[in-house]
C-alpha cells in the first residue's frame, strides 16, 4: 500500500486528478471506477479543468460507478446518476454510451446486478477504482458485515450512512433506505485502487483500514492484502496515523504527494 500525504483537500485532488490524466492519456481504453459523494468533487473539478486546457480527451475512457439510492431515477437531483452528470460527465467528452450506473429504478434488480459485472468484466476490468472511505469503514454502500465475496448486489443502508448522506437531502427521513453496490470482490478485482480521504472525522477510519485485522466488520480493511493500492489522504485524515508512529518518517510508507 503506498501511502501520499496531501497538504489539504486540494492538493489531494490535484493529485488524484495528474494520476487519472496521466492513466487516460497513457491508454487506448481506459476503464475507471468512480465514486460519489464529497470526497471525490475536487478530483472531478480538476479533470474538467484539464480538459478544458485541452490537456486531457475522455473520447475512449469508459466508467462504471460504485453505486446507485435504490428508487432515485435519473431526473432526481439526488441520484448518483445525476451527481456524476452534473459533477463530471456534462463537461467532459466521454461518450454516454461508456457510462454505467447501477440502475436504481431497475424493476429486475438481480438480472441488472449480473449485467453489470458482465459489462466491466467485456470491458476488460476496471484499471483503477476511485474510492471515499466511510466512517464505518464502508466503501462502495458495502456495510460493515458485508461478504467479502459480493458481488453487485442490492444493500440495506446503515441508519449512520443516512445520518452522514442527508447533508445532501432535505431531511434523513428523504434518504433511501436501499442502494444497489458493486460487491467488495468487484472491488477488489479492479487493477489499482486509488482511495481518497479526507479530513479529520475521518482519521479514525483511515487509521483503522491501515491496521485493523482485516475483517468483513470493517469492510475497507481489505485493502490491505491488494496488490496495488494508493491512498492519497490530507493531513487532517493522516492525523491519527501520524500521531500513532511519529511525524517523522515512522512510516515507511508515506511519502510527500507530488501535485504538478
Ligand atoms: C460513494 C460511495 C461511498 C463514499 C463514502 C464517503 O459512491 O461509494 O462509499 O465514498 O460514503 O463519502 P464522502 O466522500 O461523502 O465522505
Amino acid at each position: 500500500m503506498q501511502i501520499l500525504k496531501a497538504k489539504d483537500y486540494e492538493e489531494m485532488s490535484r493529485i488524484a486528478c495528474n494520476l487519472l490524466v496521466e492513466h487516460i492519456q497513457q491508454n487506448e481504453s481506459p476503464v475507471l471506477g468512480l465514486a460519489t459523494g464529497s470526497t471525490p468533487e475536487g478530483l472531478y473539478r480538476c479533470l474538467i479543468e484539464e480538459y478544458k486546457k485541452g490537456k486531457v480527451s475522455f473520447h475512449n475512457m469508459s466508467t462504471f460507478n460504485l453505486d446507485e439510492y435504490v428508487g432515485l431515477g435519473v431526473e432526481d437531483a439526488n441520484s448518483y446518476q445525476w451527481y456524476m452528470t452534473d459533477k463530471l460527465f456534462a463537461h467532459i467528452d466521454v461518450p454516454t454510451r461508456q457510462i454505467h450506473l447501477p440502475n436504481g429504478i431497475s424493476q429486475e434488480v438481480e438480472q441488472d446486478c449480473l449485467d453489470y459485472e458482465r459489462q466491466i468484466q467485456e470491458a476488460g476490468g476496471i484499471d483503477i477504482q476511485v474510492l471515499g472511505l466511510g466512517l464505518n469503514g464502508h466503501i462502495g454502500f458495502n456495510e460493515p458485515g458485508t461478504p467479502f465475496s459480493s458481488r453487485t448486489h442490492a444493500v440495506e443502508l446503515a441508519q449512520s450512512t443516512r445520518r452522514a448522506n442527508a447533508r445532501f437531502f432535505s431531511g434523513i427521513e428523504e434518504v433511501p433506505t436501499q442502494a444497489i453496490s458493486m460487491g467488495i470482490a468487484s472491488i477488489m478485482e479492479s487493477k489499482k485502487i486509488l482511495l481518497l480521504v479526507s479530513g479529520k472525522e475521518k482519521a479514525e477510519a483511515l487509521y483503522q483500514m491501515m491496521n485493523s485485522e482485516v475483517s468483513e466488520s470493517f469492510p475497507a480493511s481489505i485493502l490491505q492484502t491488494h496488490p496495488d493500492v494508493t491512498v492519497i489522504a490530507d493531513e487532517l485524515a493522516l492525523s491519527k496515523v501520524l500521531e500513532f508512529y511519529g511525524e517523522d518518517g515512522g512510516i515507511p510508507e508515506v511519502e510527500e504527494g507530488k501535485a504538478r
